[in-house]
């Protein structure tokens, strides 16, 4: 097993999703010694507090992926300028019951990929909110905000050659700050 796993976790459950492509192209850009994980967020009920006392599988599966994973990675679009709901949605079933988030101290990178012109900053300003308060501690810099356009990916579904070096910058970085933050 890789020293470090990592849960990917994509608020985008679109088929052709450009931050799910992102994803996986920039783990790429990684060490032999990490390996990421997309967790599955598609099958996860409506969060209602009443079933905490009882939370349903795929929710528990999530838990456990999260708890085996040394680092996080979200990858987001931005809707309506803040995260999708679906993303809301698994965060808020991880940090429950309540003093049994799954998400406590696991060091984090956030990352996403637009089509619009301020390419996710504002969504990934509300998740890094809400990822202060879950104590998970996030990656401030370099910031990563992806236009899509032509070339971003090459022919092989890695990163394009004019994004790679910003990008490899920003996987090192993160590298380092998984390894000094993971317990
Ligand atoms: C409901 C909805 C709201 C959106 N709102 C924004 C937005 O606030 N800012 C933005 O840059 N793009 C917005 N977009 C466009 C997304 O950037 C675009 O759909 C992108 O491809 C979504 O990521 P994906 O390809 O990973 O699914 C929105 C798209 C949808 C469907």
């Amino acid at each position: 097993m890789a020293s470090c796993p990592i849960a990917v976790i994509v608020g985008s459950l679109r088929r052709e999703s450009f931050n799910r492509r992102f994803a996986t192209a920039l783990a790429r850009l990684a060490p032999a010694d990490f390996s990421f994980t997309q967790v599955r967020i598609d099958d996860l009920p409506l969060y209602n507090q009443d079933d905490d006392a009882q939370q349903a599988e795929p929710v528990r599966r999530l838990k456990a992926e999260i708890a085996r994973a040394r680092g996080l990675l979200f990858v987001t679009p931005e809707y309506n300028r803040s995260v999708p709901g679906v993303l809301k949605n698994a965060i808020d079933h991880a940090s429950r019951p309540y003093g049994q988030s799954a998400w406590t101290g696991k060091p984090a990178g956030v990352v996403g990929v637009s089509v619009g012109a301020i390419g996710t900053a504002v969504a990934q300003q509300h998740l890094r909110g809400m990822l202060a308060y879950l104590d998970v501690p996030t990656l401030g810099q370099p910031e990563c905000f992806i236009r899509m356009k032509e070339g971003l990916f090459d022919a092989d579904g890695g990163i394009g050659a004019d994004s790679r070096d910003f990008l490899q910058g920003w996987m090192d970085r993160y590298v380092a700050w998984v390894k000094a933050h993971a317990g």
